[in-house]
C-alpha cells in the first residue's frame, strides 16, 4: 500500500488507485473480523486505513467510489459491544477430577451444614456443556437484555444476537417481574462441520472447535451473521429474580422448561454419591454420540434453602462442582525446548511440538513445568515417568484437560533418536543474562534480574493490563510489548501507562505519528487509560503481580484492609514473622505464611516499592464498599468465634457474619469487638475477659443477627 505520500501531495491518479486498494483492504478486514471471527489486522491499523480513506475522499470528492468504505453500515470493529453490569455476579465452578474429589465435595458440604454421613442429601447431576455462558434478563415477561459472562461482573451486551437463537424465548407467560435465566450457548457437531465447510468454500479460516465457533458467532457485531449461524441454548440456572421460582434446583429447571427453555435431558436427581457416579459414567459413555461437546458433569445441591445456607466462596458456589472428564491424549515429536521468563522471574520450559490434534484442538506448545520435571523427578527427588528424562527429538505424549495448558505427560524411549542429549537447563536468564537461581525448597529456577530483566518487566506489564487487573481497552499484551520496546514513548512500568496519558502535546504527536495510529485511536487509548485511574482496591492489589497473590487473595486483602492507605501502612509496618501487623495479616482466613511473607517482602523491596508508589500517585484507588448489610448490627465489627457451636458449623457462622459486614478474626486482641463463645471456650474467653471484650454465647449471637 502506498501510504508514504501525504494526502496533499497525491495526484488524482494516485488517489484513485489508493482508494481502490483501501476499499479492498477494508473489505477484507471486515470479512476477517465480522464473518470469520479471525481478525487479520489490529483495530488501530483498521482505524488508520479508514482515516486515510476519508482524508483522500475529502480532498478528491469526485473520486469517491460507489462501494466506499466510508458509507459502509455496521459498526467498526473497534466499537465493540456495550457493557452490562450483572445484577448478580456470574460465577464459575470448582472442579473435581475423580471419585475421591466428588466424595470430598459431599463431605465438605455435610460438614458445613452439620449433617451426618447418612443424613439424606439430594443432588442434581447434569452435563457440563462446553460452550459459553449467557445471562438473559426478562422484565414483565419480555426479553430485555442478553449478556455474556465477561469477567463475571461485567459482560457484553449481545441482546440482538440472542434474539436470533431459536431456543431462547423472547416472551414468557407468567414469569416473575424480573427473571434472569442463565445457561450455555453452544453449537452442535453437525452445525459446526457445516459452518467450517462454508468457511472453507469462502477461503476463510476454519474454527478450531464448536466452542470457538459458538463464541465467535455470538460475539458478532452484525446480528444477521449470528442469525445465519445455528446456535443453541441450554438453561441451567438463574441470576436475579423478583420472586422465587421453585424450592429446588430440579423444580426450577422444570419451571424453566415449562416457560419454553431447553433443559438438558440428561439432568437427574441423585440421592447419594454412588448414584452420582453411576450417572457420570452413563453420560461419559454417551458423550461421543450426544452431538454436542460436553466436558464433564455438574452436581448441585438440590434444596435451594441449603444452597442459600452454603453460599459462595470468592468466585465459586459451595453448593456445586464440575466433575470433569479425563484429559485427552496424543503423541507427537518434541522439536525444541524454549525457556520463557515470567513476571516473577520464573524460568518456565516450553515444549515446541510438531502440531498435533488433541481433543479437537491443534496443539503445538505444551508446558514442561520445571527442570525437575524434564529430568524425570518430582520436587522431592523421587522418580516420575519411571525416571525417564525428556529430550529434544523425543516422541512425547501430550495431555490436555479442558482449558488447562497442555502438558507433556510421557515419552516413548523406543523412539528416542540415538543422538538425543539430556537437556541442560540454563543457570542464567536467557533474557537478561542475570544468574538464575533455585532457592531451597523452590521447584522453580528464577532470574535474579528483577526490574532490569526486560522479560520480567514486560510480563509484569501484561499481567497489569490483564482482564482481572486493570483491563485497559486497547492496551493488551501485544500493545504492551510494542510500547515497552518503543524508545519514543516507552512504557517500562505500570506508572508509565498513566503518565503517557497525560495528553501532553508532545506525547499526542508522537503517538499520532506512529505507524497505524491516528488522532482518534490515540484519543481512544488515552480515554481508556483515564477511565482506569479510578480502580477498586482488590484489582490494584492483584495487578501488582505479587507472587502467591491471585485474584481471590487480592480480594481477601482488600476486604480486610479496606483502603490502600490501610493496606500499604500495615504492610510497611509489618515484619515477616513477627509483630502485631504480621499477626493481623496471618489471622485473615485464607492468608498463609508463604503468601503473607511474599506480600510484606514485595512492599519492602526498594525499587519495586518505589515503582508501586509512582503508580499509586497516578490513581484514585476506591476503598472497598461495605457490603450491603442492611441494618446489620455487626457491620464493621471484629468478631471472634471460639468453643463449640451447636446450631451451625464454624464455617457457616463465619460466612454468615462476613455476609453481614463483620470481620471474623482467629484471635482476640484489643481491637476485637465481640467474642462468641460456645461450650469449651478456653484461653480466648479468658483473654477477652482480661481485655474487657464483650462476650456472648451462640444463642445471643443468633438473636443479635436474627433480623439482619
Ligand atoms: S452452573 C454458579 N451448570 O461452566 C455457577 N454451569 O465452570 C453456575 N456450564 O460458567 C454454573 N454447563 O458457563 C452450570 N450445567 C451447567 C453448566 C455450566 C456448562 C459452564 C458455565 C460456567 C462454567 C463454570
Amino acid at each position: 500500500m502506498t501510504r508514504e505520500i501525504a494526502v496533499a501531495d497525491l495526484t488524482a491518479e494516485q488517489a484513485q488507485a489508493e482508494l481502490a486498494e483501501l476499499a479492498k483492504a477494508l473489505a477484507a478486514a471486515n470479512t476477517a473480523y465480522h464473518t470469520d471471527d479471525a481478525p487479520e489486522i489490529s483495530d488501530a491499523d483498521y482505524d488508520a486505513l479508514k482515516q486515510r480513506n476519508a482524508a483522500i475522499e475529502a480532498r478528491f470528492p469526485d473520486l469517491k467510489r460507489p462501494d466506499s468504505p466510508s458509507d459502509q453500515v455496521g459498526a467498526a470493529p473497534a466499537e465493540g459491544f456495550g457493557k452490562v453490569t450483572h445484577a448478580v455476579r456470574m460465577l464459575s465452578l470448582s472442579n473435581a477430577f475423580d471419585a475421591e474429589d466428588v466424595a470430598e465435595f459431599d463431605r465438605s458440604i455435610r460438614k458445613y451444614l452439620g449433617l451426618g454421613a447418612d443424613d439424606p442429601l439430594t443432588y442434581t447431576a447434569e452435563p457440563k456443556i462446553d460452550g459459553l455462558s449467557l445471562s438473559l434478563r426478562y422484565e414483565g415477561g419480555q426479553l430485555v437484555q442478553a449478556a455474556t459472562r465477561g469477567d463475571g461482573e461485567t459482560g457484553e451486551n449481545v441482546t440482538a444476537n440472542a434474539r436470533t437463537i431459536d431456543d431462547i424465548p423472547t416472551v414468557i407467560d407468567g414469569a416473575p417481574e424480573v427473571l434472569e435465566v442463565r445457561g450455555e450457548v453452544y453449537m452442535s457437531h453437525a452445525d459446526f462441520a457445516a459452518l467450517n465447510e462454508r468457511q472453507a468454500e469462502r477461503g476463510g479460516k476454519p474454527f478450531a472447535n464448536p466452542r470457538n465457533a459458538a463464541a465467535g458467532s455470538l460475539r458478532q457485531l452484525d446480528a444477521e451473521i449470528t442469525r445465519a449461524r445455528p446456535l443453541k441454548f441450554f438453561a441451567y440456572g438463574w441470576g436475579q429474580l423478583s420472586a422465587p421460582i421453585a424450592d429446588t434446583q430440579k423444580g426450577a429447571l422444570d419451571q424453566l422448561g415449562r416457560w419454553g427453555f431447553s433443559i438438558n435431558p440428561l439432568t437427574r436427581l441423585c440421592t447419594d454419591i454412588d448414584a452420582i457416579l453411576t450417572h457420570y459414567a452413563g453420560i461419559e459413555e454417551q458423550r461421543a454420540t450426544l452431538g454436542y461437546d460436553i466436558d464433564g458433569v455438574v452436581y448441585k445441591v438440590d434444596d435451594l434453602a441449603l444452597q442459600r445456607r452454603l453460599g459462595f466462596r470468592s468466585t465459586t458456589p459451595r453448593w456445586a462442582i464440575a466433575h470433569k472428564f479425563p484429559a485427552e491424549l496424543a503423541w507427537t515429536r518434541l522439536e525444541a525446548i524454549d525457556i520463557q521468563v515470567g513476571r516473577t522471574g520464573a524460568l518456565s520450559p516450553v515444549a515446541r511440538l510438531t502440531p498435533v490434534t488433541v481433543g479437537g484442538v491443534v496443539v503445538s506448545n505444551a508446558t514442561l513445568h520445571n527442570e525437575d520435571y524434564i529430568a524425570g523427578r518430582d520436587s522431592a527427588g523421587n522418580a516420575i515417568r519411571e525416571g525417564k528424562d525428556i529430550r529434544v527429538g523425543d516422541w512425547v505424549q501430550v495431555y490436555r484437560a479442558g482449558d488447562v495448558i497442555p502438558k507433556v505427560a510421557d515419552i516413548d524411549l523406543s523412539k528416542r533418536p540415538a543422538d538425543a542429549q539430556p537437556y541442560p537447563f540454563p543457570t542464567t536468564c536467557p533474557e537478561c543474562g542475570s544468574d538464575a537461581i533455585r532457592e531451597e525448597g523452590d521447584a522453580v529456577r528464577r532470574c535474579t534480574g528483577g526490574l532490569i530483566c526486560p522479560a520480567q518487566a514486560v510480563e509484569k506489564l501484561k499481567h497489569f493490563v490483564s482482564r482481572a487487573a486493570f483491563d485497559i481497552e486497547g492496551l493488551g499484551a501485544k500493545q504492551v510489548e510494542m510500547f515497552y520496546a518503543d524508545d519514543q514513548l516507552p512504557i517500562r512500568e505500570p506508572a508509565d501507562i498513566f503518565t503517557l496519558a497525560t495528553r501532553d502535546a508532545a506525547n499526542m504527536t508522537k503517538l499520532r505519528n506512529r505507524d497505524g495510529w491516528g488522532a482518534k485511536s490515540a484519543e481512544n487509548l488515552f480515554a481508556a487509560i483515564d477511565e482506569r485511574r479510578r480502580i477498586p482496591l482488590n484489582r490494584l492489589i492483584f495487578a501488582l503481580g505479587i507472587r502467591h497473590v491471585g485474584e481471590s487473595s487480592a480480594q481477601l486483602l482488600a476486604n480486610h484492609y479496606g483502603s490502600w492507605a490501610a493496606f500499604e501502612g500495615a504492610m510497611t509496618r509489618a515484619e515477616v514473622g513477627q509483630g502485631a501487623d504480621w499477626e493481623e495479616l496471618l489471622a485473615i482466613d485464607g492468608v498463609g505464611a508463604v503468601m503473607a511473607a511474599s506480600v510484606v517482602t514485595a512492599l519492602h523491596q526498594g525499587p519495586e516499592r518505589a515503582s508501586i508508589d509512582r503508580l499509586v500517585a497516578q490513581l484514585d484507588v476506591q476503598d472497598v464498599a461495605a457490603p450491603d448489610t442492611g441494618d446489620s448490627p455487626v457491620a464493621g465489627k471484629i468478631v471472634v468465634f471460639t468453643g463449640a457451636l451447636e446450631k451451625m458449623t464454624r464455617a457457616e457462622a463465619k460466612a454468615r457474619a462476613e455476609a453481614l459486614g463483620a470481620k471474623v478474626s482467629g484471635s482476640v486482641s484489643s481491637k476485637t469487638d465481640l467474642l462468641v463463645a460456645g461450650p469449651g471456650a478456653g484461653s480466648k474467653a479468658k483473654k477477652a475477659a482480661d481485655l474487657g471484650v464483650e462476650t456472648i454465647d451462640e444463642d445471643a449471637w443468633l438473636a443479635l443477627i436474627a433480623d439482619a
